[in-house]
């Protein structure tokens, strides 16, 4: 992998981010948890299925590349704290696909097949990882996944042991200028705030070369727009189930994200759109640095 990451800054440097990603990472209240435990067990159900959300807590020792913003800290899909738990992001990782009923992976392979002519790939806010292999299978040459989480990069790591995994942050990727030509970000955007997804894209074009590709998969806003009675029309159950899916879980910035001019947001931030087309329940857009 020759995808560099600078040095200095004022951070730590990369390697220090690489260790609790192999090692052990310090554990979190949710790994403590013992679900027999009525306590536990009702901890556990608050978060999950009454969206009692609220902030995660870090755990002393957790050595990170980046520091992590508040937005980042907040308990994204009614998990028990959030991304950052051993055992939780396990479940997660592995319950997600099944979720989404199998169209995260159809959603990450049309993605990575709009990047398949490219050399060098970063796959922002990776997660466990399947969207990083998705673009190798896909054929890209390099591929390095960014995420937030180092619990989710461990999970990447020890499932892909053969790909490059950083931590980090989309508006703060510490690579060098126009280093890649080619940018992905599966189910990223819609859980930015809006300042941060302007940092964000801000930062994918400084690293972008002239010419590069950036490809997002997002989901669609049909699960918000459209009815009931369309969704069933177009979608049969599945149309409801995303609908009844995309208003039970935490993702407190996706209704500013689904406001957002995509065509005029690239073409302020030197993009211009290639294509914007449905997936559902996803939504594709692929665009190119100026
Ligand atoms: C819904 S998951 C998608 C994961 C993966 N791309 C996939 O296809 O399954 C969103 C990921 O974005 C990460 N994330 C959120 N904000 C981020 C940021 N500002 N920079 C980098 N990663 C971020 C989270 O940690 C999480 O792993």
């Amino acid at each position: 992998m020759t995808i560099t990451v600078p040095e200095g800054n004022g951070q730590p440097r990369p390697g220090d981010g690489d260790a609790p990603i192999m090692g052990a990472l310090p554990e979190t209240w949710p790994d403590l948890l013992q679900l027999w435990r009525p306590r536990d067990l009702w901890l556990f159900l608050s978060k999950v299925a009454f969206r009692k959300t609220g902030r995660v807590v870090l755990p002393a020792g957790l050595r990170l590349n980046v520091a992590l913003p508040a937005y980042v800290l907040l308990e994204f899909h009614n998990l028990p704290n959030g991304n950052y738990s051993k055992r939780i992001t396990r479940g997660y990782s592995r319950g997600f696909d099944r979720v989404m009923l199998g169209e995260m992976r159809r959603g990450r392979a049309a993605l990575a097949q709009t990047l398949k002519h490219c050399t060098r790939v970063a796959d922002m806010g990776c997660g466990d990882g399947s969207s990083t292999a998705a673009l190798k299978a896909a054929g890209v040459g390099q591929v390095l996944g960014i995420d937030a989480s180092p619990y989710l990069l461990s999970h990447a790591k020890n499932s892909y042991p053969e790909l490059s995994f950083q931590q980090g942050l989309a508006e703060r990727t510490l690579l060098p200028p126009s280093s890649l030509d080619g940018i992905s970000a599966c189910y990223l955007f819609h859980e930015l705030p809006p300042p941060a997804a302007e940092q964000a894209l801000q930062e994918f074009a400084r690293v972008l070369r002239p010419g590069g590709r950036l490809s997002l998969l997002e989901p669609s806003d049909m699960q918000f727009v459209a009815g009931p009675r369309e969704l069933w029309r177009k979608f049969g159950w599945r149309g409801l189930y995303f609908r009844a899916l995309a208003h039970f879980v935490n993702e407190p910035f996706v209704r500013a994200w689904h406001a957002r001019k995509i065509e005029q947001w690239l073409c302020a931030n030197e993009f211009e759109l290639l294509d914007d087309q449905s997936l559902f329940p996803s939504r594709l857009i692929v665009a190119q640095r100026r």
